[in-house]
């Protein structure tokens, strides 16, 4: 009923509606208000919704329609939360289970990179999914969740997302977000696979540290309008719902398909360092794993993990 932002609703209407006491009315409008919800109350008027946090677990717990995001755990401040999602599953969280938080002091970016998570801005968010694919098919989890944080971005903030493989959402030249994935297999099988999503939503130019402010951007940056994160992390989790659903029931083709059109490596002469070595060449294409296929002077190589520099375009794309 305080659905019905700006307008007050007496007390005994709302414990009539929700067929609990007054005392018990209150209990619950104070359990709201510790999880963020700004209720007022006006003596003789009743309570009022003035306004919904931009992060809010219990709205995003209402704003999804499949299985990822059924259950929400929420923490104001964690080191990663890949690592609660990791613990969480190791211990047998349901597939779909959602960490969140407001900032993270050890936020982890692919290879051993940090990723800068201030409070109060940004979506810090890891996925714990229960997939059956094999453990050299894991890649594939980092672009399922890629091409859904790119539509996502589309449908909720106009921005036209490119990807740079395998994980960097890339908006005008710059990173907006990435995916993190770890997993936990046994030789033949995946146990539990955790996809962290990070994105800019909030964040303003001057508080990326010095290092990254020619190569990090936000969508506010972007777009010049603040925006939504719970929104935001609704439309991810809705979109990879969706994607991890095609996934399983067609194969990669059809997500394959969607990355090729968002990719913004395909074409290009890249640089790949892939462990110790370094392989350049033309990003010709995606293989049925989400492999890159590099052509370079020695032949076509298959290139599963690296970390891939754009050279120049070579007007094959
Ligand atoms: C990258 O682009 O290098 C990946 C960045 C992934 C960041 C997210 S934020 C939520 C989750 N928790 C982490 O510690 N990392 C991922």
């Amino acid at each position: 009923m305080l659905k019905r932002q700006g307008e007050h609703v007496p007390g005994a209407e709302l414990a009539r509606a929700l067929g609990i006491s007054r005392a018990a009315l209150w209990k619950r409008i104070s359990s709201l208000r510790k999880r963020g919800l700004a209720i007022e109350a006006a003596r003789g008027r009743g309570y009022r919704l003035a306004g919904v946090p931009d992060l809010s677990p219990e709205v995003l717990r209402a704003s999804v329609r499949g299985a990822l995001g059924r259950r929400v755990v929420f923490i104001d401040t964690v080191d990663s939360t890949n690592e609660i999602a990791m613990g969480l599953a190791a211990s047998g969280a349901a597939h779909g289970t959602v960490v969140l938080a407001g900032s993270q002091k050890k936020g982890k970016g692919r290879l051993g990179r940090r990723w800068v998570s201030p409070a109060g801005c940004n979506i810090y968010m890891s996925v714990v999914l229960r997939p059956e694919v094999r453990p050299r098919e894991a890649g594939i989890l980092t672009l399922v969740a890629a091409v859904a944080a790119a539509a996502a971005l589309k449908d909720v903030a106009s921005l036209d997302v490119r990807i740079k493989w395998p994980n960097d959402l890339i908006v005008s030249g710059r990173k907006v977000g990435g995916i993190l994935t770890e997993v936990r297999s046994e030789p033949d099988r995946i146990l539990h696979a955790v996809v962290g999503v990070g994105i800019n939503v909030n964040m303003k130019a001057g508080d990326f540290p010095r290092d990254l402010r020619d190569s990090a951007t936000s969508v506010f940056m972007e777009t010049g309008r603040m925006h939504s994160r719970t929104e935001l992390a609704a439309a991810v989790l809705n979109v990879l719902d969706g994607e991890f659903r095609s996934f399983r029931q067609k194969g990669s083709g059809p997500l394959l398909a969607r990355l090729r059109g968002l990719s913004s490596t395909l074409g290009k002469e890249v640089s790949v360092a892939a462990g110790t070595e370094t392989f350049t060449g033309v990003a010709e294409d995606l293989d049925d794993e989400g492999c890159l296929v590099l052509k370079g002077p020695e032949g076509t190589r298959r290139i599963c993990s690296g970390d891939v520099t754009h050279l120049r375009e070579t007007g094959n794309a």
